[in-house]
């Protein structure tokens, strides 16, 4: 076999490096930390030097057929067009040991079916060298699995089920779960402002922007229908008032950290005092 490579079989190399490129790109990074970008910047870098390797191979032919001419360039040309032929013809000789038609008598058997004759051709090395790979592979999966006990779909499945369920408890203990055991007021001033956004957004329909109250009670007086502190107006805002009274459950709607923020912001208008405010309602509230 030649040894050069036939530049149809670069070409050929190369599309299948972009199409395992893209899909490298479009698959996020394992735990294993094997980055898939970084394989395809691999793939896309032999891309990149094959056709360097190209170019310069033209370049230096370029230079070459620049000094000649006339029938000297065009028996050059003619007979780098012929190598490169067999070349390719080379490649597919290798890989399948097809006999020329010229020497198909060497080769025909004896027998003739219904006037049919059939060529005792080699079997292609393509295709053979393919079928001892399975023949390997097979012993190999029959040692591993049946023989040395590797794990079984359902046994791999059954260990990651539990290591998953390990990571979620551990994980759990690692974030601070908000609710009402461990609710406290708070004066952040990011997190207010986040409060006053949210309610701005979605309750000022019912108590106005500034709380003074309308369709929903005052909020910015020390009574409270349903109890004051940040536990009682936590649990009101995320559970609603009296049923038929208007205010819903919001729990459905926001996280506890925008409920939490939400409460904080609402205790935050205690005392301010807006014009036109709604009367009181309720009992007046005293922290313990
Ligand atoms: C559709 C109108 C409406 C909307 C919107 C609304 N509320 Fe209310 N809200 C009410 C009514 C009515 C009550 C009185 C409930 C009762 O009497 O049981 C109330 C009660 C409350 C109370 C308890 C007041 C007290 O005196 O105990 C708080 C706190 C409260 N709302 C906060 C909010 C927050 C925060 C939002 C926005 C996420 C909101 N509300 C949205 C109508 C509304």
């Amino acid at each position: 076999m030649k040894t050069k490579l036939p530049m149809p079989f670069i070409r050929i190399f190369s599309i299948f490096l972009v199409v395992f490129a893209i899909t490298e790109f479009m698959t996020p990074g394992d735990e294993l930390g094997f980055s898939h970008p970084t394989t395809a910047a691999f793939y896309l870098l032999v891309i990149l030097a094959l056709v360097v390797i190209e170019k310069i191979k033209q370049a230096s032919e370029n230079l070459y057929t620049d000094h000649i001419s006339g029938k000297e360039k065009e028996a050059y040309l003619a007979e780098k067009e012929a190598s490169e032929i067999k070349d390719w013809k080379g490649l597919i000789q290798a890989l399948s040991k097809t006999k020329p038609i010229s020497e198909e008598d060497d080769i025909i058997l004896e027998h003739d079916y219904d006037g049919i004759k059939e060529l005792d051709n080699d079997l292609p090395p393509w295709w053979l060298y393919m079928f001892y790979a399975t023949i390997l592979f097979a012993a190999v999966y029959l040692g591993y699995y049946e023989v040395f006990g590797g794990q079984s779909n359902e046994e791999e499945y059954i260990e990651q089920v539990a290591i998953a369920k390990a990571e979620v408890e551990a994980y759990k203990k690692t974030v601070k779960t908000i609710d009402l055991s461990n609710m406290e007021a708070s004066a952040d001033a990011g997190a207010l402002s986040k409060g006053k956004k949210l309610f701005k957004q979605n309750c000022a329909a019912c108590h106005m922007v500034d709380g003074r109250g309308s369709i929903g009670p005052n909020l910015t007086d020390e009574y409270w229908i349903l109890g004051g502190g940040i536990k009682n107006v936590y649990n009101t805002i995320s559970e609603g008032g009296r049923d038929g009274k208007g205010m819903i459950a919001w729990k459905n709607s926001f996280s506890p950290e925008k409920i939490q923020q939400l409460a904080n912001y609402v205790l935050s208008l205690q005392g301010t005092d807006p014009a036109n405010a709604k009367a009181p309602e309720g009992e007046k509230w005293t922290e313990e």
